[in-house]
């Protein structure tokens, strides 16, 4: 097993920080211009990418994002999802520039009649009955959160260590020493003690959801069916089974967030595992890029909701927003779903991404790093543990800044992105076969660097 030389390592990233300086003078330098933008970029996890400044966009179409200086990249960071389509993709952009250009109306808050043809669309991808429109996951999230307490009557959310769900409250949360919900380190501005809204557990450990379940304050489950936001942590077998018995036991909703996990295929995990859940929530890439999310709910949960005559749910009860629904952000999503995002275009993503990891795996059998490749569909993602870490505590000890460091500038020095904040890859319908060759090869030939052979 080859062990990392961390002096070694230091000095290469020194010399793929001058690279990437050198070779980017145009992004240092609006980067260092950006006086009046906290943290000098638009939204604060652009400040992630590797290399002390962002490289600047100038343009992006298909898997290929241009710089401002000029560089070209084949893009396996896809915005962390949001491009799942590719970028500016053709059919998406027809639909929008025809409701932009010529209809016109971007947001009226009037209905348009491609709406109920995205609801009949999402509920034969994912088979919820019933969908509600919002313009980002984080926000479907929160809505449903809320139906969720009207439905069950109950305050807390059960999540798991480390998941991500966008900048829901709830879920920030780790287990404290004694097991109840404490602020995962770093967390900004908790409106109340994480304990007073949130139960949390490891993921793969039922006996640990059980114990949490029969304090019978738990309205929903909030989980992706594989953990995507701290490496991939996959569901072991019977898990997720497990969790939709344990849900319907302790009268607790299962809340299944697919805004990543989309990646499965078609009709996401949720068709491909046959999950069934009570809610579910989507957001990111559906709509092409322009923004879109949207959550569903099973009958028996709409029934629920509307036993409650005082719910307030067409003015301020709180799950709805001005813009959500808006026909550019429909028409999109209808073009992306009809389009663009099919079948025929999963089965050449997850074909390939299925290369991907296993070039990656073959670099590490052969190199001999006790590191790990997990693969979801279209998305394949590497670790630094192995065997792959089975919950996001494990994951989240696993965490490297200084290879991350060094692989990601590695790669863009060479004309490649992946998702800055950790090791992840998606496929797009435009990738292709030569992209994750070259992928391949170069994190071959870094990681040959790193072991010095
Ligand atoms: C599983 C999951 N749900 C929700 C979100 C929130 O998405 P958005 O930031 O678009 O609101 C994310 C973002 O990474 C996510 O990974």
């Amino acid at each position: 097993m080859s062990t990392i030389d961390r002096q070694r390592l230091g000095s290469l990233i020194d010399r793929e920080r001058a690279t990437y300086a050198a070779d980017h003078p145009t992004s240092a330098r609006l980067f260092g211009e950006a006086e009046h933008l906290f943290g000098q970029v638009p939204m604060t996890w652009m400040a992630m990418w590797s290399g002390g400044f962002p490289l600047y966009l100038d343009r992006a179409n298909g898997n290929r994002v241009t710089d401002v200086d000029g560089r070209e990249y084949v893009d396996f960071a896809l915005g962390d999802t949001g491009a799942m389509a590719g970028h500016s993709p053709g059919e998406t952009v027809k639909a929008v520039s025809e409701r932009i250009a010529d209809l016109g109306g971007i947001t009226t808050m009037l209905p348009t009649a491609d709406a109920e043809w995205v609801g009949a669309e999402l509920s034969r991808r994912f088979g919820l009955p019933l969908w509600s429109f919002t313009l980002t996951a984080t926000d479907a999230n929160r809505w449903a959160i809320r139906l969720a307490r009207l439905a069950t009557g109950r305050p807390k959310v059960l999540t798991f260590a480390y998941c991500y769900h966008g900048s829901v409250d709830e879920a920030f949360a780790v287990p404290g020493p004694d097991g109840t919900a404490v602020a995962r380190p770093g967390l900004v501005g908790a409106p109340v003690p994480l304990a007073e809204t949130t139960r949390v557990a490891e993921f793969n450990e039922l006996a640990g959801v059980e114990e949490q379940l029969r304090h019978g304050d738990v309205a929903a489950i909030l989980t992706e069916p594989a953990l995507t936001n701290i490496g991939i942590v996959l569901p072991e077998p019977g898990f997720l089974e497990g969790l939709r018995e344990l849900a319907t036991k302790y009268g607790a909703l299962l809340m299944i967030d697919e805004t990543h996990t989309f990646s499965a295929g078609p009709g996401g995990a949720t068709a491909l595992w046959g999950l069934q859940p009570d809610i579910f929530v989507i957001g990111k890439s559906i709509g092409g890029g322009i923004p879109s999310g949207a959550y569903g709910i099973s009958a028996e949960v709409a029934r629920s909701v509307q036993a409650h005559p005082e719910a307030d749910l067409v003015d301020v009860g709180g799950v709805g927003g001005t813009l959500a629904g808006n026909a550019l952000s429909v028409v999109a999503m209808r073009a992306t779903l009809e389009h663009v995002l099919t079948e025929d275009a999963f089965a050449h993503m997850v074909g390939l991404a299925t290369r991907f990891t296993a070039g990656v795996q073959a670099t590490i059998d052969q190199a001999g790093v006790p590191w790990s490749v997990s693969q979801l569909g279209a998305r394949s993602e590497y670790r630094f543990a192995s065997p792959a870490p089975r919950n996001g505590s494990a994951s989240a000890a696993a965490a490297d800044n200084g290879l991350d460091e060094f692989l990601h500038l590695y790669l863009a020095n060479r004309g490649v992105l992946i998702t800055p904040f950790h090791n992840m890859a998606l496929m797009c319908p435009d990738t292709s076969a030569d992209d994750v060759a070259l992928h391949s090869r170069l994190f071959a030939e870094a990681v040959d660097e790193l072991v010095g052979a």
